[in-house]
């Protein structure tokens, strides 16, 4: 069952906005989407906790403990699970990319997080994942600043994903009211998108972006 982890050794780069976001379009497309939290801040529970439980269900883990979780959730009928994890935390980092089908790591844009990227990238490179980058909080109108990042991240080694979180107020009044940017501007370019990245997701770990209901009696 596809497992997706996010991770980026920079604070503040947009990890817990897109695993709770790629979790909430599972659930959208009708997946049973689990979302664990390996971070010790709990940013991603202390959202589930702003939307009272409301899915995806959030859960936390220690890192030693994620493939353990990761087996139990499965057997209980977890269809579609985004690990988030803490920055700065190599163990968390390593538990959450070794668990994972596809890595996604999200960077802004500013020269600093990019150069931040080393580190994650070689983390990744040691696993053998597949694994992009996604950059986010950047102008939702500049091209010419993702083609430049795009090659920088090539230089690395690793990939951009053509699909980009851009700067949305959607995106940062969503996650303090414990939304998504689906709920609360179901028509708006940020949920735009948040839907892009996850059939794009879904188009790489083999899964179909939507779930076929069942029919019959
Ligand atoms: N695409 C975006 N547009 C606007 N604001 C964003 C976007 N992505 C993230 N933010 C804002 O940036 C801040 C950091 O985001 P977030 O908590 O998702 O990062 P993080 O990588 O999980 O941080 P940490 O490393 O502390 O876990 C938050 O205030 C969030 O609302
Ligand atoms: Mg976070």
């Amino acid at each position: 069952m596809p497992t997706i982890a996010i991770i980026s050794q920079k604070g503040g780069a947009g990890k817990t906005t897109l695993a709770l976001h790629m979790a909430a379009a599972a659930e959208d497309a009708g997946y049973t989407a689990l979302l664990i939290d390996l971070d010790p801040q709990a940013t991603a529970s202390q959202w589930a906790a702003w939307r009272l439980d409301a899915p995806p269900v959030v859960i936390d883990s220690a890192p030693p403990r994620l493939a353990a979780k990761i087996k139990q959730a499965t057997g209980q009928g977890a269809e579609f699970i985004v690990i988030d994890t803490p920055p700065h935390a190599d163990s968390a980092a390593s538990a959450a990319v070794e668990a994972a089908d596809l890595v996604l790591i999200p960077c802004r844009l500013s020269a600093f997080d990019l150069a931040a990227i080393k580190t994650t990238a070689s983390l990744v490179k040691m696993r053998g994942k597949p694994a992009f980058v996604i950059f986010t909080a950047g102008s939702p109108v500049a091209p010419r600043m993702y083609e430049e990042a795009a090659q920088l991240v090539q230089d690395y080694g690793l990939e951009a994903c053509p699909h980009h979180i851009a700067d949305r107020a959607a995106f940062r009044h969503a996650v303090a009211e414990g939304k998504t940017a689906m709920e609360i501007e179901p028509n708006g370019k940020a949920a735009d998108e948040v839907r892009q990245l996850y059939m794009w997701t879904c188009n790489h770990v083999n899964m179909q972006s939507h779930k076929k209901r069942r029919t019959g009696a």
